[in-house]
């Protein structure tokens, strides 16, 4: 990064950070619905080479794309149209809100995340300008703060109705570590992510996310539209604070077939997710993985967030012998999907999973064993 920083900006990187992307092993769509989910850190990630300047500027540069931008220092910016800027933008627009004080800086980033794969590509690159602005500047925020600074980057600056799991899972992630994160109160324990023989494959599906912003912002006003109706009758803040027997006496109040299934999604996933926490603790990674395998069918069925490449990737790993769970991950539309599969047989997998794809998709999916790191972090 030094030698690229070197020709872009003619003087040398002070410093250097790095934040992974993520994956959630299970609690998919009900960090918004104050829900518990399973995220963990991956050793993908986003890089950053930094140095202050004095002509008040704030310079964005990237290895990966060619836009670049040069903005005036000011106490406030607005998304400025679609590129990947906006991200780190929003973020320092986050930093000076919280009346937090910066100078001018020159900043390159690289990633080498699939990017709008699901990863969390932009919750990588909000955390990590945050988190280096507050070791560069020695500000005084946690994490914590951070992950709900970069919620905000993204509901309000970005525009999406996203919930507090990707910001948090990249700020806080440890090495071999599951979060268990309860999204109401940010309540968290780590789990060991002990999977003995087997590995975690990341599949993408390399399929466009074509309005995946706006279906997601649409299933977000159907859960409230969901909790709204319940309401009437039970007592929650959250549509998770619903238990499935309670949702059953009193689904007839929400009278609406899609809002209905929505709400069952969000009901049972949350349920799935404490099963899974148990089934992880007893090293019953049988269980663990009937439980993704159940969590996708609930996706694409009642929340209805899948789609044929994700939908053909597990369809395969269920008639594949070592390959004991599958499912989507992230909000879905596209994106990927993770796979319990047995660590002799990850190359036979790939390798089958991949034809048996081209064949029903049209090209290929790309896969990999995935490493569980640290959150984010100075080089
Ligand atoms: C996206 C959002 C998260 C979460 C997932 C679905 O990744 O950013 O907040 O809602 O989708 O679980």
């Amino acid at each position: 990064m030094q030698e690229n920083f070197r020709n872009r900006f003619h003087k040398e990187a002070t410093d250097f950070f790095f934040c992974p992307g993520r994956v959630n092993l299970i609690g998919e769509h009900i960090d918004y619905n104050g829900g518990k989910v399973m995220p963990c850190a991956i050793s993908l990630g986003t890089f950053l080479a930094v140095a202050k300047n004095t002509d008040k500027k704030l310079r964005f540069q990237c290895l990966n794309f060619p836009e670049t931008a040069e903005l005036h220092l000011q106490s406030s910016y607005a998304r400025t149209g679609k590129e990947w800027f906006n991200y780190p933008l929003g973020a320092i627009h986050q930093l000076l809100q919280e009346d937090h004080t910066i100078s001018g800086l020159d900043m390159l980033f690289y990633g080498n995340l699939p990017i709008g794969a699901g990863l969390s590509s932009s919750a990588s690159i909000e955390v990590l300008t945050m988190f280096a602005i507050k070791e560069l500047f020695g500000l005084t925020i946690s994490n914590t703060d951070i992950a709900l600074l970069g919620k905000k980057v993204e509901n309000e600056f970005i525009g999406v109705n996203s919930g507090i799991m990707d910001q948090f899972a990249v700020a806080m992630g440890q090495k071999d570590k599951a979060i268990l994160l309860n999204c109401d109160t940010l309540e968290y324990e780590y789990l060991p992510f002990e999977i003995g023989d087997y590995v975690l494959a990341i599949i993408n599906s390399n399929k466009q996310r074509t309005l995946a912003d706006s279906k997601y912002n649409e299933r977000f006003m159907q859960c409230g539209a969901a909790l709204k109706l319940l309401k009437t009758e039970l007592s929650a803040t959250h549509l998770c604070d619903i238990d499935s027997v309670t949702f059953q006496k009193h689904k007839h109040l929400i009278n609406d077939p899609v809002l209905e299934k929505r709400a069952l999604h969000v009901i049972t996933e949350n349920e799935r997710v404490k099963q899974a926490k148990d089934a992880l603790q007893n090293r019953e990674l049988n269980t663990f993985g009937e439980l993704m395998y159940a969590s996708h069918q609930s996706l694409k069925e009642l929340y209805e967030v899948s789609g044929k490449e994700l939908d053909t990737i597990v369809d395969f790993c269920k008639t594949y012998g070592d390959c004991i769970g599958a499912r989507m991950t992230g909000a879905g539309f596209g994106g990927c999907a993770i796979a319990l599969v047995r660590k002799d047989s990850f190359d036979d997998f790939s390798e089958k999973l991949i034809s048996y794809y081209q064949e029903r998709v049209g090209y290929q999916p790309e896969i990999f064993a995935s490493v569980i790191g640290d959150g984010v972090k100075s080089l």
